[in-house]
């Protein structure tokens, strides 16, 4: 009997109790914005932020709204004007791009090479174009980020990280989002920690942690920030930042700090997933396995290979067959955006050169969530039916 994959691609764990039972506890007292606080209470927001800036080495930490929200935040805080141009990956999500267009500045796209990493050497030959990095760790691939580094302050480019599919990964040791002049985070549902919409900004920089706490729309309350700068810090900025409103709430704090207490447990639960599917692809005729740096600790909350070289019309037909079996893979070489899926050429808001070496990359790239939810013995099934529909599509091509 063929088999057959019947589990959720989108089905996340559930809220864990501690994190229940801390939201029934805001819910229960009512003061669910993060400055209402009783005399001597120490919000859950403000709580979050020490915890994460602690857990990441950070020295200033702020939660907000969204991901896109704070890397909408970090470029106002470096200093992004209207016109300006922003480097960013030609692989990411549209969220990325739309950071930048929020800002009313303008992408230019860096390439992708066949490890799904920003391509260095067009960040080079592109690096006289900008004064900011928007640098998109898009599915939890880590360039080298020592040689990204040195292109960038040779150029004299602020790097701002977006981490929203990086969080708990590290390059040689260091966490995701410390080498960048900003680290940005999502806590959306389909990230490394749920509270439905969310996001957390970190930040060594006492001037910049300032300016974006005052965006995030703190008013004259940001001494009840326990991962900010000092009020003095502030005096020199706080007339001249507006307040464009996008805090994070106690009730996604409260939900969010059990999880990231809990954030390298689920990373091996991640990667004993991820390490199973990929296991099960290796070998396959045609099918490209994405090797991983031994520099790189990722989190494999996603997985990614390539079809490469192969017509659209035989990655459609293996899309469809492994689909048919119950197996949902999304593909960034379609001419239409669909779904979350969408490439450079997809946002034309923005103008883009051809990039035909990135071109044959993306159209290769074949791309599939791996939810907690999924057992190894999932995992197993998963990549049996992958294996079995490439190689039958792959065989029957001329
Ligand atoms: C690569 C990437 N960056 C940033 C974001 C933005 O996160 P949010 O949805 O919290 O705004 C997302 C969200 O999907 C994303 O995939």
């Amino acid at each position: 009997m063929t088999e057959r994959f019947t589990g959720s691609f989108t089905q996340q764990e559930p809220i864990p109790d501690e994190a229940i039972e801390a939201a029934l506890a805001v819910l229960r007292h009512g003061r669910l914005h993060r400055y209402n606080v009783a005399e001597g209470e120490l919000g859950e927001t403000a709580l979050l932020e020490q915890e994460f800036a602690a857990q990441t080495g950070a020295k200033y930490c702020l939660a907000v709204a969204s991901g896109g929200y704070a890397m909408a935040t970090a470029m106002r805080a470096v200093g992004v004007q209207p016109g300006d141009a922003v480097l960013t990956n030609a692989f990411t999500l549209a969220p990325v791009p739309g950071a930048i267009a929020s800002v009313n500045a303008r992408p230019v796209f860096v390439g992708v090479t066949e490890k799904l990493t920003i391509d260095l050497g067009d960040l080079a030959a592109k690096a006289d174009q900008a004064k900011v990095l928007l640098l998109s760790h898009m599915r939890g691939h880590l360039c080298d980020m020592d040689r990204l580094m040195e292109i960038c302050d040779a150029a004299g480019i602020t790097v701002i990280e977006d981490c929203a599919h990086t969080m708990g990964a590290a390059w040689r040791g260091v966490p995701s989002g410390r080498q960048g002049a900003f680290g940005c985070y999502s806590c959306q549902t389909y990230k490394h920690v749920n509270s439905g919409e969310g996001g957390l900004l970190i930040t060594d920089d006492e001037e910049l942690a300032a300016k974006a706490v005052m965006l995030s729309g703190s008013y004259m309350l940001y001494e009840r920030h326990l991962a900010a700068p000092g009020p003095e810090v502030f005096d020199r900025i706080k007339y001249h930042t507006p307040n464009v409103s996008g805090r994070m709430d106690n009730l996604r704090a409260s939900i969010l700090r059990p999880q990231l207490k809990d954030l390298d447990r689920q990373v091996t639960r991640w990667n004993e997933r991820y390490q199973a599917l990929e296991a099960g692809l290796r070998d396959v005729p045609g099918l490209t396995v994405i090797d991983r740096p031994a520099a790189e600790s990722y989190v494999g909350s996603s997985i990614q290979f390539l079809l490469l070289d192969w017509t659209p019309k035989a990655v459609r037909e293996a899309i469809a067959r492994c689909a048919a079996r119950g197996v949902e893979l999304k593909w960034f070489g379609a001419d239409e955006p669909a779904g979350f899926t969408s490439r450079y050429d997809s946002w034309r808001y923005a103008q883009s050169e051809r990039m035909p070496a990135s071109d044959r990359v993306l159209t290769g790239i074949v791309d599939m969530r791996v939810p907690l939810t999924f057992s190894l013995d999932d995992c197993a099934v998963i990549a049996r039916i992958i294996r079995a529909e490439v190689s039958a599509v792959h065989q029957s091509q001329p």
